[in-house]
C-alpha cells in the first residue's frame, strides 16, 4: 500500500470518527475537511508523485474521501437545524394561550331556572315535536274548527307527508300528548320553542320559547294554582314579590286568568318598565276545561287540574332588563358575553 493510500485511509477513519454535536464542532469539521486550507488539498498535490498506473485509482480514492466529508457535513448540518427547530417548538416556559370561555345563552339560563323551580315541587319534564298536527295544537285543546280563537295565535302552516301541519304555537300541544299517554296524577312542565306568524320587532318575534305547566289530580282547586304561581314568582323574582290574577280567556281553561307580578324594578311604586302601574304581566293560566280532559280520555267527574304557560323571553327580559326581543337570536357576542356569570 502506498503512503498516500495510508493517509487516505487514516483521514477516512477520522471523518467517520469525528463527532458533530453542535454548531462549533460542525464549523471545525468544515474548516478541517472542506475549508480553503483543508487537509485533503496536499493529497491532490501528492498525486503527482504516484506512479502512472496507480494514479487513476488513487485519484478516485481522494475524490471519494472528499465526497464522504461533504456528505457528513451536509447530514450533520441538516440534523442540527432540525434539532433547533423542535427545541423552539417545545418551549416549556412560554405562557399558555388563553382559551376564550363561552357563556350559556340567556334563554337557556332562564329556562333552566324555571325548570329547576318546578322540579323542586315535583314536576317532571315533557317534550314533543315542533311540527304538530291540528289535533294536538288546537282541536284537543277545545279550539273548535273555524273558531275565531284560532286567530289568537297566528299560525305557520306547513305540509309534511301530504298532510297539513302547523309549527306549534304553544307547548300546550305537548301536554295533550302527556294526557293521552299517562293517567293522573299528572304533574309536568313542557319547555320548548314555539312559532307565531308575527312581524319581527323589538316586542314580537316569529319564534320564542315557552314553559307550560299542567297539574291534574283529584280535587285540584284554583287555590292550588294560585299558591303554585306565588311560589314560582317568589323563587324567580324574590321573596317580596306579589302576584295578582286578572280574569282572561283561553279556549282550554275555564276559568282563565292572566298573572301579573309586582314590578321587579320599582317594587310597585311606578316606573317606565311597568308603565307606572306597578305590575308586569308574566303568564296565562286557568283550570283545565272539562272538554280538554274528555278529549284525552280523562274523566272530568273524577279529575280536575290547572295549567299555566309563560314566555321564557319575557321572564328573561324582566330579570335582565333586555328591551329588544331580537337580541336573543342575533348571536351578537357583545350581548351574549354579558351572561358569563349566569348558569
Ligand atoms: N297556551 C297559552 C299561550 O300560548 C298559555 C296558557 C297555557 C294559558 C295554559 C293558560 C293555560 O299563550
Amino acid at each position: 500500500m502506498l503512503d498516500i493510500e495510508k493517509k487516505i485511509e487514516a483521514l477516512s477513519k477520522e471523518i467517520v470518527a469525528t463527532s458533530i454535536a453542535n454548531k462549533d464542532q460542525l464549523e471545525t469539521f468544515r474548516i478541517r475537511f472542506l475549508g480553503s486550507k483543508n487537509c485533503l488539498k496536499p493529497l491532490f498535490g501528492a498525486l503527482k508523485e504516484v506512479p502512472n498506473d496507480e494514479k487513476k485509482s488513487v485519484g478516485q480514492q481522494i475524490n471519494q474521501l472528499k465526497q464522504t466529508a461533504q456528505e457528513k457535513f451536509d447530514d450533520s448540518q441538516a440534523q442540527l437545524e432540525e434539532q433547533t427547530e423542535t427545541k423552539e417548538s417545545l418551549d416549556f416556559t412560554r405562557p399558555g394561550e388563553p382559551q376564550p370561555l363561552g357563556a350559556r345563552h340567556p334563554i337557556s339560563v332562564v329556562r333552566n331556572e324555571i325548570i329547576s323551580i318546578f322540579e323542586r315541587i315535583g314536576y317532571g319534564i315533557s317534550e314533543g315535536p315542533e311540527i304538530e298536527d291540528d289535533w294536538h295544537n288546537f282541536s284537543a285543546l277545545n279550539f273548535p274548527p273555524e273558531h275565531p280563537a284560532r286567530d289568537m295565535q297566528d299560525t305557520f302552516f306547513v305540509e309534511k307527508d301530504d298532510r297539513e301541519m302547523a309549527l306549534r304555537t304553544h307547548t300546550s300541544s305537548v301536554q295533550v300528548r302527556v294526557m293521552e299517554n299517562e293517567t293522573p296524577p299528572i304533574r309536568t312542565i313542557s319547555p320548548g320553542r314555539v312559532y307565531r306568524n308575527e312581524a319581527i320587532s323589538a316586542r314580537a318575534h316569529c319564534f320564542f320559547h315557552q314553559v307550560e305547566g299542567l297539574f291534574i289530580d283529584k280535587d285540584v282547586s284554583f287555590a292550588d294554582l294560585k299558591q303554585t304561581l306565588l311560589y314560582f314568582a317568589q323563587e324567580m323574582f324574590g321573596k317580596k314579590t306579589k302576584i295578582r290574577l286578572r280574569p282572561s280567556y283561553f279556549p282550554f281553561t275555564e276559568p282563565s286568568a292572566e298573572v301579573d307580578v309586582s314590578c321587579t324594578i320599582c317594587q310597585g311604586s311606578g316606573c317606565n318598565v311597568c308603565k307606572n302601574t306597578g305590575w308586569l304581566e308574566i303568564l296565562g293560566c286557568g283550570m283545565v276545561d272539562p272538554n280538554v280532559l274528555e278529549a284525552s280520555d280523562i274523566d272530568p267527574e273524577t279529575y280536575s287540574g290547572f295549567a299555566f304557560g309563560m314566555g321564557v323571553e319575557r321572564i328573561a327580559q324582566l330579570k335582565y332588563r333586555v328591551n329588544d326581543l331580537r337580541l336573543y337570536s342575533e348571536n351578537d357576542v357583545r350581548f351574549l358575553n354579558q351572561f358569563k356569570s349566569a348558569f
